[in-house]
C-alpha cells in the first residue's frame, strides 16, 4: 500500500492548523489527518463540509466552553469518534460517530436535530433516508428516555464516496422493553427469521448482564436493509465470548477469543462491557447474522495508552495486518505521548462477515475537552 502522506507532511498540517477555537475546526483537523495518513483523498473538503453538518450546533461551540450535552459518544463528552479500520489486502478506511443533536436541550430536542442533519447529508450525497424511517415511530417517541437519541457515523475510503449510517437506541421507550423494541424493529427490516434464530441466546443472561445498546443502520438503497444489534455484556468471560461468537456460522469463535485475549490481557472483563455487534444485510430469506463483530474496551482494560498502543499492536499483528497506519493514525489525533494518558484508544474490534476477511478497528478518541489520567504508576525519577 502507498500512502501520501510521510510524517514531517503531518506535523506541518498541525502547525497549519494552529490552535483550534473551536470544537468544529479541532475534530476537522482531526479528521483531515486521518484521511491523509490513511490515502482518503478529499480535495473539495466535502468531508469537512459535511463534518461540520454531522457535528450540528457543537461546531461554532469555542473550544473551551464546556461541552454543550454529556455526550456519551466518548468519555470526554466530545460529540465525536474516529475509528481507523484496516482490512487485508484492500485500503483503510476512516469513521466518524457524531452526535449531531448534541447542542439541544432535551432529548427529543436532539433527536429532531439529528433528523435534519441527516436530511442535509441525505440532499448533498444522495443517499436515501428509507431504512431509518421504517423504524422512526419504534426509536424515536415524543419523549424519549435513555442517554442518547440519534447519534450518525460517516465512512470514507479511498475510490468511493461516503457511507452514512444512523445509531438508535433500542431504550428510547426505557429499559424494559428494549428486547422488543428490538424484535419489532428487526421484524420491520424484514428480519424476523434471522432475529429469531438468535434473539435468546446473545442477550442470554439476566437484563442486567446482557443489555441491548445500539441498533446501526446504513443510509441508502439497496434490496435489503442493512442492519446491526449491539448488545453489551457486562462481567463477561472467555466462555462467554466464544458462546456469542458461536451465533454468526461463518465466523471462528477461537479466533474471537483469541483476539480478545490479546487486546484485553484477562479472561474476566468486570469493568467497561464488551459489546457484540451482530450484523444482517441478507434480506428476509436468511437464517441468521451475516456477520459478527467483537468490541473491547480496551481503555478500561490498560493503565495507559502506551499500553493499549502495543495491545493494538499486537492484535493486528496476531491477524498478519501492518501496523505503521496505526501509529499514523494515532499521531493525526493526537500530540500528546500515549504513556501520558488513557482513553485514545477507546475500542479495538474484530470483525468477521461473509465474504471478506477479518479486519480489525482501532476506536480513537478526539480528546477535546479532557485527556484520562494515566493509571500506571510509573517510576519517579531519582534524585541525584
Ligand atoms: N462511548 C460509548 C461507549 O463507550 C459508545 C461508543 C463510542 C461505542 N464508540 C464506540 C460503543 C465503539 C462501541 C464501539 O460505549
Amino acid at each position: 500500500m502507498t500512502l501520501v502522506v510521510n510524517p514531517y507532511e503531518i506535523l506541518s498540517a498541525w502547525r497549519a492548523a494552529g490552535r483550534p477555537a473551536t470544537l468544529g475546526s479541532h475534530v476537522r483537523g482531526q479528521l483531515d489527518r486521518l484521511c491523509r495518513v490513511t490515502g482518503v483523498a478529499d480535495p473539495e473538503r466535502r468531508y469537512a463540509d459535511s463534518l461540520t453538518d454531522l457535528l450540528g450546533t457543537s461546531a461554532d461551540r469555542p473550544l473551551g466552553a464546556p461541552p454543550a450535552w454529556p455526550s456519551f459518544v466518548s468519555d470526554d463528552h466530545t460529540p465525536a469518534e474516529f475509528s481507523v479500520t484496516v482490512p487485508r489486502g484492500g485500503p483503510p478506511s476512516v469513521r466518524v460517530l457524531t452526535e449531531p443533536g448534541c447542542g439541544a436541550a432535551t432529548l427529543a430536542g436532539n433527536s429532531r436535530s439529528g433528523w435534519a442533519a441527516l436530511r442535509r447529508l441525505a440532499g448533498r450525497w444522495e443517499f436515501s433516508l428509507e431504512p431509518l424511517r421504517r423504524v422512526e415511530t419504534l426509536f424515536f417517541p415524543a419523549a424519549p428516555q435513555g442517554a442518547f437519541a440519534l447519534w450518525c457515523a460517516m465512512e470514507l475510503r479511498a475510490h468511493e464516496g461516503p457511507g452514512f449510517k444512523a445509531y438508535v437506541n433500542p431504550g428510547a421507550h426505557g429499559p424494559g422493553p428494549a428486547a422488543e423494541v428490538v424484535d419489532e424493529a428487526m421484524a420491520r427490516f424484514g428480519y424476523a427469521r434471522a432475529w429469531a434464530a438468535v434473539r435468546a441466546h446473545v442477550a442470554a443472561r439476566r437484563p442486567d448482564d446482557d443489555r441491548f445498546a445500539f441498533v446501526g443502520v446504513d443510509l441508502g438503497s439497496w434490496a435489503a436493509p442493512r442492519v446491526k444489534v449491539y448488545v453489551a455484556h457486562h462481567r463477561f468471560d472467555l466462555d462467554g465470548v466464544r458462546r456469542v461468537a458461536g451465533l454468526y456460522g461463518g465466523g471462528c469463535p477461537e479466533q474471537v477469543v483469541r483476539f480478545s485475549r490479546v487486546a484485553g490481557a484477562t479472561n474476566r472483563f468486570d469493568g467497561r462491557p464488551l459489546l457484540s455487534c451482530l450484523s444482517f444485510n441478507g434480506g428476509p430469506d436468511t437464517c441468521g447474522p451475516t456477520g459478527y463483530t467483537l468490541h473491547l474496551p480496551v481503555r478500561d482494560y490498560v493503565g495507559d495508552d502506551a499500553c493499549a498502543r502495543d495491545r493494538a499492536a499486537s492484535v493486528l499483528r496476531d491477524q498478519g495486518l501492518p501496523t505503521a497506519l496505526l501509529d499514523r493514525a494515532l499521531g493525526a489525533v493526537s500530540r500528546r505521548r500515549p504513556a501520558d494518558g488513557v482513553g485514545l484508544i477507546s475500542y479495538l474490534s474484530l470483525v468477521q462477515a461473509a465474504g471478506h476477511p477479518p479486519r480489525v478497528t482501532a476506536y480513537l478518541s478526539s480528546e477535546a475537552y479532557r485527556v484520562g489520567a494515566p493509571r500506571t504508576q510509573r517510576p519517579r525519577p531519582e534524585k541525584s
